[in-house]
């Protein structure tokens, strides 16, 4: 892996947001968990080298240290080591090439089916059987992801989440044995970067940092800013759907966020959570 210079943490911001971000003083050593944190990005290229097995289990230990909501532990991590498995979950995915390559794959999932098991043996009717229960699970595995990420990225690793399993989450669901209220909220692909991530930019703290009310003055403006802003500095090098749009002289994010909602993505996910015995209502 080339190296690159660590920003310092107010210079990472910077890159992230184009804002000023003045933090305070603090120790050493949380300024740099924080530098490493704002620098952070999605990895989908790795080193052939596999993920220790401690490793791999001392992360998921820490993820699985999230919060949870009410305590109620609605999430499992099924990591893929059977190379196998990883093969046919890629090829579930597709149009997402790099995972083939990943060295490991672990699937997020939602659990709503331990809590309804408990009623069951407790002989207490579950009164919950409505869209929160999904909400509660998804939120769960989500926060479990996103700790992993951050555990794993301290730990030298790098990852990318695959919301791409919900294409076909049925087929998933099959492949990892998932039973009944039980579902892949995203996978995750971890190993050793091949190259330092790209900070990508994010739309300015004053879009979506609210302070006591929300608000949206001059978001149109600041939006049109942040896409040339980002547009300068890290340009597509793919637009999406050319044959429909054309191709644009001004392409940016937002452009590029609209043309992909254009297109219908897992519009039968709902389906498949109902088939999968939940409530949507
Ligand atoms: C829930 C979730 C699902 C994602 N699914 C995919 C995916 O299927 N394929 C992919 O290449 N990236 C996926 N990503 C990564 C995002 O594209 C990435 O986070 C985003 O472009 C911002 O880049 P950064 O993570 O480098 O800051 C996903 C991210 C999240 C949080």
């Amino acid at each position: 892996m080339t190296d690159r210079p660590d920003p310092d943490l107010n210079d990472a911001l910077m890159e992230r947001y184009g804002d000023a971000v003045d933090a305070p003083d603090m120790p050493a050593d949380v300024r740099q968990s924080l530098r490493r944190m704002a620098s952070r990005g999605s990895c989908r290229r790795f080193q052939p080298t596999p993920v220790p097995d401690d490793l791999l289990q001392t992360l998921c230990a820490v993820a699985l240290a999230a919060p949870t909501k009410s305590d109620l532990q609605q999430r499992d991590i099924v990591a893929l080591k059977s190379e196998d498995r990883r093969a046919r979950l890629a090829d579930l995915v597709a149009g997402q090439d790099w995972v083939a390559a990943a060295p490991m794959v672990l699937v997020f999932c939602g659990n709503n089916r331990r809590q309804r098991l408990l009623h069951d043996w407790h002989d207490v009717p579950f009164a919950n059987d409505h869209m929160d229960a999904v909400i509660n699970a998804a939120a769960d595995a989500a926060i479990a992801m996103a700790a992993f990420v951050t555990a794993a990225e301290a730990a030298g690793l790098g990852c990318c989440p695959i919301s791409a399993v919900r294409n076909d989450a049925a087929a998933v669901s099959d492949l990892l044995g998932l039973p009944e209220h039980v579902f892949p909220f995203a996978g995750l692909a971890v190993g050793y970067p091949a190259h330092p991530p790209e900070i990508a930019m994010r739309l300015p703290l004053h879009v979506t940092c609210h302070v006591d009310t929300y608000r949206e003055d001059g978001l149109k403006e600041s939006v049109a800013a942040y896409d040339v802003r980002r547009a300068r500095a890290q340009p597509y090098n793919r637009q999406r759907f050319v044959a429909t749009f054309g191709t644009s002289d001004t392409y940016g994010w937002s452009e590029d966020k609209v043309r992909q909602y254009s297109q219908p993505e897992r519009a039968e996910f709902g389906a498949f959570l109902r088939a999968r015995g939940f409530q949507l209502d």
